[in-house]
């Protein structure tokens, strides 16, 4: 109950600086992004004030059944919104998840969640977390009951959605707003592109190396034409485990939504950007170090029923690349990651400022 007081007493002062009846209902500003594709529709519709509210949500502990956990309690910010360095994270009772906790950014352009793309859209995402028993363990409704009787969260949603009754729709709503401004756009490989920075040598290198169809052929999978997201968003199987049928995975990823053999496997091509951040990698964090993933893809790329057509090299065990190789696309690599996107103070924990 005291804690409850602290977080009234803070959010009373964040209403006071900010969160004025004017600012809230207007357009939250997103900011300019020249090499990105176009803001999809779905950013219409954001306020200044939803955002303020959803990160508020994001923070607080109040959507988990004993209030121990945030979904910051999994998803840092100075993670990239990961649970680094954990491989899986724990939720409530210490009960441990299924795989490797995804970084969060740049979602607006995601056509789907979760490593299996289970859930259609960024919404719909935050209903999973809440009810799952072993995340949040909570019912919607008591969610909801609980943050009506606060009085400053009520005061927050009458000025961001009016007399509607606060409910499951609502929250979630809220948190989207503020997970659509999660845009990392500003890594050196973003200034790079806008001619503001230079590669060094190795990163130049490397940038050949990454897109050359005989060596790393990495930005087939990890991006699609110069756009800077880091995936295409497709499902793949890269060749991370020798499985002799489809039936034969230990996680059938993409297959078990589905519901077709063909995809039992594969998972959502993640990201390349804010690397530097999110170790472990692969939807079973399998890998510590970025030095790791590309010995991977180097040596041992292994065969499987539903391999991407992609991965051609397998019968070889893959790029076969020379330590000095190596070395540059991890230097590449590392410049798409954004030490502005994981310090922006606009994305921090309200709770402590
Ligand atoms: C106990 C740890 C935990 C908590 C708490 C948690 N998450 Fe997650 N989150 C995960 C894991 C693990 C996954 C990946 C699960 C999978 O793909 O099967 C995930 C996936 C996601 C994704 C999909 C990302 C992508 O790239 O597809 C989003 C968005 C997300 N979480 C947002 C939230 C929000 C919002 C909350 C709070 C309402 C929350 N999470 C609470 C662990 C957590
Ligand atoms: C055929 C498509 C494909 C190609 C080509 C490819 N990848 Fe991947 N990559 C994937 C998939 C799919 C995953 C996730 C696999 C999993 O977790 O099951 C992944 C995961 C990764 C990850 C882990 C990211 C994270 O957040 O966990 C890194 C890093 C990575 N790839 C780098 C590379 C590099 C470097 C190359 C080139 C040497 C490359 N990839 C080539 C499909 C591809």
């Amino acid at each position: 109950m005291y804690k409850y007081g602290v977080v009234a007493l803070l959010l009373a002062v964040s209403l006071l600086y900010g969160f004025g009846r004017h600012g809230a209902k207007r357009p939250y500003r997103f900011p300019v992004l020249t090499f990105f594709p176009a803001l999809p529709g779905e950013a219409e519709g954001t306020t200044r004030g939803g955002v303020a509210l959803g990160r508020m949500l994001f923070y607080d502990t109040i959507l988990s059944r004993d209030s121990s956990i945030a979904c910051a309690s999994c998803h840092k910010q100075w993670a990239a919104f990961s649970d680094a360095p954990l491989a899986v994270s724990r939720g409530i009772d210490a009960h441990v998840q299924r795989r490797n906790t995804p970084p969060l950014f740049n979602m607006m352009w995601q056509p789907a969640f979760f490593w299996d793309g289970r859930a259609a859209n960024i919404t719909e995402q935050v209903f999973h977390p809440v009810r799952d028993a072993g995340e949040m363990g909570m019912m919607w409704t008591d969610v909801a009951a609980r943050i009506a009787g606060n009085k400053t969260y009520r005061q927050m949603f009458r000025t961001v959605y009016g007399s509607r009754p606060i409910d499951s729709t609502l929250i979630a709503d809220a948190i989207a707003q503020f997970e659509r401004t999660l845009i990392s756009y500003r890594s050196k490989y973003d200034r790079v592109l806008e001619g503001l920075d230079t590669f060094t040598r190795d990163e130049a290198e490397g940038f050949l190396l990454v897109n050359d169809m005989t060596k790393g052929n990495c930005l087939h999978c990890h991006t699609s034409d110069s756009d800077p997201l880091g995936t295409t968003f497709a499902y793949s199987n890269n060749g991370l485990d020798k499985v002799a049928t489809a039936g034969g995975f230990r996680d059938a990823g993409r297959g078990a939504v589905s519901g077709n053999e063909h995809d039992n496997g594969k998972f959502r091509i993640p990201s390349i950007r804010n690397l530097a951040f999110t170790a472990p990698y692969m939807h079973d964090g399998r890998y510590s170090t970025l030095e790791q993933v590309v010995d991977f893809y180097s040596d041992s790329v292994q065969y499987s029923p539903t391999i991407d057509t992609k991965m051609g090299l397998v019968h070889r065990g893959g790029a076969r690349l020379n330590a000095d190789e190596k070395k540059k696309i991890v230097a590449f690599l590392l410049t798409m990651s954004d030490t502005a996107f994981v310090h922006d103070l606009e994305f921090g924990n309200p709770f402590v400022r």
